[in-house]
């Protein structure tokens, strides 16, 4: 079986790299140790399109730290719950045979691996996130400001029947686990407090292996799926990659509205920056661009219907 024999060769050494088994890190921050007024101490990160804005430009420095604080905060907190309310539901069901495919023994013993690493990230991301709210003094729930992204990805599956909801998961797992190498590089960005950066380097060292996984279960259950299972999990595919590539600005409205902007200013200034093609499609086909190659080479886009809306959405 050629997609498995790959997958072998390449994991290499994952299970004695993985980050809970090789790391001696505490991700302890020691946020209290850093002069807040100090921006090259603790840089939170300079990949925050919106502070481009006309509107946002004369921000001070403390401000845009806290905007870009935040901005890490939503990712921190998404990723705690992603990695075990969603990647680590479809683990177990690769892990334990749930799903009525015939997937090989390795890929079984590996999504158990995958489960444990995703814990240890949950972990991690909590445990930073813990930190960084306490350092920026945020008493309040943010959980509601992240939950719209929760919403869209589970109401994926509700445009077809109950028995195909699996094939939903599974789609909205494989295109995020293609995505989030890409993700975390770019989230990375302008991040110079190096106990931030580890945290990153270690998710991101384990994510190449996940991402090779998750390839590898599609391309073998791919062809085990009736005509009706492809189209629909196609249809799945194209509504995650929708949802995963639209830049989650829910935030802003939590952070730039302490400097007393208004919903409808935070409103416009997220449509200037980001309802645009680039933004739309450009940067998103660039962080697929992994995951669209592995459909085509699975030959997803022979199927009429699907090549029409990945056409359709500009997407091939
Ligand atoms: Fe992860
Ligand atoms: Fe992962």
């Amino acid at each position: 079986m050629q997609p498995l024999a790959t997958y072998i060769k390449t994991k290499k050494n994952w299970d004695e790299r993985s980050s809970v088994r090789s790391s001696d890190e505490t991700y302890d921050l020691k946020l209290n140790n850093i002069d807040s007024d100090n921006d090259t101490g603790l840089q939170f990160s300079t990949f925050c399109p919106i502070l481009n804005h006309e509107k946002f430009k004369h921000l001070d420095k403390r401000q845009k730290k806290y905007v870009t604080g935040l901005q890490l905060l939503e990712f921190v907190i998404k990723t705690t719950k992603f990695e075990v309310d969603h990647v680590n539901r479809v683990a177990n069901s690769i892990a334990l045979g749930k799903y009525k495919f015939d997937i090989p023994k390795v890929l079984k013993l590996d999504a158990l691996k995958i489960y444990t690493d995703e814990g240890y990230h949950a972990y991690f991301s909590q445990k930073i996130s813990d930190q960084i709210m306490d350092y920026l003094n945020i008493k309040d729930d943010l959980m509601p400001y992240v939950i719209k992204f929760f919403d869209k990805v589970d109401n994926i599956k509700l445009k077809f029947d109950k028995k195909y909801h699996y094939l939903s998961d599974l789609s909205s797992v494989i295109v995020s686990e293609s995505m989030i190498c890409n993700d975390i590089s770019e989230e990375m960005k302008g991040i110079v407090y190096e106990p931030i950066r580890v945290m990153f380097k270690e998710h991101l060292h384990d994510e190449y292996f996940h991402s090779n996984f998750f390839g590898t279960i599609f391309k073998i259950i791919w062809p085990q799926l009736s005509d009706k299972e492809k189209e629909i999990m196609g249809q799945n595919l194209i509504d995650a990659m929708n949802v995963f590539a639209e830049p989650r600005t829910d935030i802003y409205f939590y952070s730039l509205s302490k400097f007393g902007f208004s919903k409808e200013i935070i409103s416009k200034c997220i449509d200037d920056t980001h309802n645009n093609d680039e933004w739309k499609i450009e940067k998103a086909k660039k962080r697929m661009s992994n995951l669209l190659r592995l459909l085509d080479t699975c030959g997803v886009f022979k199927i009429q219907l699907l090549k029409n809306k990945f056409e359709k959405r500009g997407f091939i």
